[in-house]
C-alpha cells in the first residue's frame, strides 16, 4: 500500500469532505486551525475502548488547549487527570481548576518548584517526575523550605537496550530494580517529598509506526521488536513496582502507555492507569500503525494566494514542521481537496507553500480558496495558532484558546 493510499483511507473517517470544511470556514480569516469535534469524540471513544477498564490520563502536550482538555475529562468518568509537560503549565492548569496533574518530564528550576509548592499548599494535586537522586535532593530542599510535602513519581526506562540499538528513547537512567530503589532511598530520607507513583512509558511501542509505506522490511523488524519488547517491559515494570512497595513506597498509581501502545499497556497487571493524547487529534504520525484507527480530527487551513502555473497553487503559511528526528514525514500534509502534494524542492515554506497535483485528475483550488492540511504531530499544531475553531455538524460552534493564545510558553 502506498503512502497516498494509506492517507486516503484515513480520510475516509472524516464526516465532512472538502466542501463541508470549506463551507464551515466561510467568513473565517485564514490561516486557521480547526478541530472536528465529531471525530475528536470518536477518537476519545476509541482510546477508552483500547484502555480497557483502566482510567485514561490525558497527555496535555498533545492537546495544548484547556477547553479541549476540559471537554475530554468531562466526556467519560474514566478520563481522569492530566499528564503535563511542565511545572508552570501544571500550576496554570491548577489555577483554572484542573486536578490530578502529573508533570511527566523532570526539571528542578527553583522558581518553578516553589510555584508548585505554593499551588500544592493551596490544595492543588501536582505530582513531579524524578529519575535520579540529584533531582530529588533539589526538589526536596525547596519543598522543605516552603513547608510542603510534594508527591513524586519515578520514571523507569522501558527501552530495550540491544547491542548497537536502543529500541526506545533516552530519558530515564533507571533501568533496573536496584536503580529504582536507590532513588527511592533518597526520597524516603526526606519528609518533604513522598513517592506516590511510577511511570514506565514504552515509547518504542506507543510512538513508533510499524506500517510505514516503502519500508516493508523495517516494518517487519519493528513489529518483531515490539512483540519482543512487551514481555520485557512488563517484567521490569512489575519487578520495580513490587520492590518499591516492599520497600515501603506508598504508591498511588502506576502509569504507562501512549496512543500507540494501549492494547498492550492495558494488559500489564502492574499498570493502574494509561496515558494518551495524540489519538484525540490523530496527526499524520499515527497513520502508519497496523492496528490503529484514529480519525483526522485536527486540521489547519491556508489560503491559496497564487497560481504559479497550470498545475500548481501556492498557499500563504504552512511551514509547521514537527519536532524529532528529521525526515520527510515531519512535514504537514495537504489533505483537502484531495489530490495535492507538497512541491518536493520547496516543502512547506516559511511564508509560502506551493502545492502541485499528485493526482492528474485533481481540480486545483482557486485564489482565495482554503487548502486543509494535517500536522505530523498532535499538540505542536497549537504552537502555531492562537485559537482552534471547533466544528460540529458542518459549522463552527466555538472558538477556543490554545496555550499560545493564552500566552503560555513552557519549553
Ligand atoms: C511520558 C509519556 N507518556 C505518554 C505519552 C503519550 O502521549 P501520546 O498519546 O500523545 O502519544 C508521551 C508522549 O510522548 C510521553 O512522553
Amino acid at each position: 500500500m502506498s503512502a497516498n493510499d494509506t492517507r486516503d483511507r484515513v480520510l475516509d473517517h472524516s464526516a465532512l469532505n472538502y466542501d463541508g470544511y470549506r463551507n464551515a470556514l466561510t467568513d473565517q480569516p485564514l490561516p486557521a486551525a480547526l478541530v472536528d469535534m465529531t471525530l475528536f469524540e470518536q477518537n476519545l471513544r476509541e482510546l477508552l475502548t483500547r484502555a480497557g477498564d483502566l482510567p485514561l490520563r490525558i497527555a496535555s502536550k498533545s492537546v495544548r488547549c484547556p477547553a479541549l482538555l476540559r471537554h475530554a475529562l468531562a466526556f467519560d468518568d474514566r478520563c481522569r487527570g492530566l499528564m503535563c509537560f511542565h511545572m508552570r503549565e501544571a500550576c496554570a492548569l491548577a489555577a483554572m481548576g484542573f486536578d490530578d496533574l502529573l508533570v511527566a518530564y523532570p526539571s528542578c528550576q527553583p522558581a518553578d518548584v516553589a510555584a508548585v509548592c505554593a499551588a500544592v499548599a493551596n490544595g492543588a494535586s501536582i505530582t513531579l517526575m524524578v529519575d535520579c537522586p540529584a533531582q530529588v535532593e533539589r526538589i526536596a530542599a525547596i519543598a522543605a523550605e516552603q513547608g510542603v510535602v510534594l508527591p513524586l513519581c519515578l520514571d523507569v526506562d522501558m527501552s530495550w537496550h540491544l547491542p548497537g540499538l536502543n529500541f526506545g528513547v533516552y530519558r530515564s537512567p533507571v533501568r533496573h530494580v536496584a536503580a529504582a530503589l536507590a532513588v527511592y532511598r533518597v526520597i524516603a530520607q526526606s519528609d518533604a517529598v513522598r513517592l506516590e507513583g511510577v511511570m514506565g512509558y514504552e515509547a518504542q511501542i506507543a510512538g513508533l509506526g510499524d506500517q510505514v509505506p516503502g519500508q516493508a522490511l523495517k516494518n517487519r523488524l519493528i513489529r518483531l521488536l515490539k512483540r519482543g519488547s512487551v514481555p520485557r517491559l512488563q517484567a521490569l515494570r512489575g519487578e520495580v513496582v513490587a520492590a518499591l512497595r516492599e520497600a515501603g513506597a506508598p504508591l498511588r498509581f502506576v502509569n504507562g502507555g501512549g496512543t500507540g501502545s494501549l492494547d498492550s499497556t492495558r494488559q500489564d497487571p502492574a499498570v493502574t492507569e494509561v496515558t494518551a493524547g495524540s489519538g484525540l487529534y490523530a496527526p499524520t504520525q499515527f497513520d502508519h500503525y497496523r492496528d490503529l484507527h484514529y480519525a483526522p480530527a485536527a486540521l489547519f487551513a491556508l489560503e491559496v494566494v497564487r497560481q504559479p502555473d497550470a498545475g500548481r497553487v501556492t498557499c500563504l503559511g504552512g511551514g509547521y514542521i514537527a519536532s524529532g528526528g528529521i525526515s520527510p514525514g515531519k512535514a504537514p500534509v495537504p489533505v483537502w481537496p484531495r489530490g495535492l502534494m507538497l512541491e518536493p524542492n520547496e516543502g512547506a515554506g516559511e511564508v509560502q507553500t506551493p502545492l502541485r497535483r499528485k493526482d492528474p485528475a485533481a481540480t486545483l483550488p482557486g485564489i482565495g480558496d482554503p487548502v486543509f492540511f494535517r500536522h505530523a504531530k498532535a499538540g505542536e499544531l497549537c504552537e502555531r495558532f492562537n485559537h482552534l475553531l471547533l466544528i460540529r455538524d458542518g459549522r463552527v460552534v466555538d472558538t477556543v484558546d490554545t496555550y499560545r493564545g493564552l500566552g503560555w510558553q513552557f519549553v
